[in-house]
């Protein structure tokens, strides 16, 4: 079995208005200038996807996708953004199971394998840090990560920073409700250093207690000067807020089931009456999806909910625009 180690001090590179090349690991890479280029070119991604327009961008490139965990949504919104371009993919899903990795081949090793094949390397990965590992390990083509353990995913975090701008025409003086596992959800641990970058922005974190955010991951967010309130009850919703973020629990980090059913006994499901209750008529609500019993289905039908709209749809437009910043094709 491969080991993941994880180091203290992380060591990627800042963006700094040049995307060519660069691994993508975390959020803590932009600063506001790297956002506002990636959503210019988002822009024009959204474009081509919605006119259908064929694109050579990414002609005669090749991307790995590299899923040691279970996907549909981003894998096949990689995989669009990919062809959507004129660029091709090879796609391992659970290599554990379907490659060299079940025979013991090392990590490193199928990194280094994949790149040799690729010009990117788009991985998933079940534990935290290993996406910075596969960085350290590629020589030669960008690492990106699509969700590492319950650190970071930060492509989604591209894609709901460029929903959110999209919809209220700026990222800071916002107030926000993230809802549900806290703890363990890499989308809302991105979301929050993503926002953390924008002035005078808001947010209420809503979960049980045993899913609140780690106190290292608190203090460090508090630090940059995003205000962050903890609630753990239903009536302590604010009504002001531009957007909710749901969240499922994350069945996959907690130890027995028996622990995850205690923790999913206690979240808040979002519902209509809890729209009713406390959404403005203008907010928006996003959760990155899949939801397991945190969303309850009858509230697609109000407009206000964008999962299934925009959202879904600009993670291909935002990927389609890393891919070709990252390949230095555009
Ligand atoms: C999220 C993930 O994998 O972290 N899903 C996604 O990529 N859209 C959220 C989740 O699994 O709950």
């Amino acid at each position: 079995m491969y080991q993941i180690t994880s180091r203290l001090q992380p060591d990627f590179e800042m963006i700094c208005g040049n995307f060519k090349g660069k691994d993508i690991v975390s959020l803590d890479q932009f600063a506001v200038a790297d956002l506002d280029k990636l959503f210019t070119v988002t822009r024009q991604m959204k474009r081509i996807a919605e006119n259908n327009e064929p694109s050579r961008l990414l002609e005669g490139l090749l991307v790995g996708l590299l899923f040691f965990e279970p996907s549909s949504r981003t894998f096949s919104s990689f995989a669009a953004a990919v062809k959507r371009l004129g660029g091709q993919t090879i796609e391992m899903q659970n290599p554990e199971a379907f490659s060299s990795v079940s025979k013991g081949e090392t990590f490193e090793d199928t990194i280094q394998v994949m790149e040799a094949y690729t010009n990117a390397i788009v991985l998933r990965h079940r534990f935290s840090g290993a996406a910075e590992q596969a960085a350290r390990a590629a020589n030669f083509v960008p690492v990106i990560n699509a969700g590492d353990g319950n650190n970071e995913h930060p492509t989604q975090t591209l894609l709901d920073m460029y929903t959110l701008h999209e919809r209220f025409g700026r990222l800071d003086n916002l107030t926000g409700l993230l809802a549900g596992d806290a703890l363990n959800s890499r989308t809302i641990h991105s979301l929050l250093r993503g926002l953390s970058l924008y002035e005078n922005n808001t947010m209420y974190v809503l979960s049980p207690r045993q899913l609140q955010l780690s106190r290292d991951d608190f203090v460090s967010l508090q630090d940059r000067g995003i205000r962050l309130i903890e609630i753990h009850r239903e009536q302590d919703i604010p009504h002001d807020c531009d957007f909710w973020y749901w969240t499922r629990v994350q069945k996959e980090r907690f130890a027995s089931a028996e622990e995850y059913r205690r923790a999913q006994s206690e979240i808040v499901v979002a519902s209509p009456a809890l729209l009713e209750t406390y959404a403005k008529k203008d907010m928006i609500l996003m959760d990155p999806l899949p939801r397991v019993e945190s969303v309850d289905p009858a509230v697609d039908a109000d407009e206000r909910a964008v999962y299934l709209r925009s959202q879904i749809r600009n993670g291909v437009y935002t990927r389609m625009a890393l891919l070709a910043l990252v390949l230095g094709r555009i």
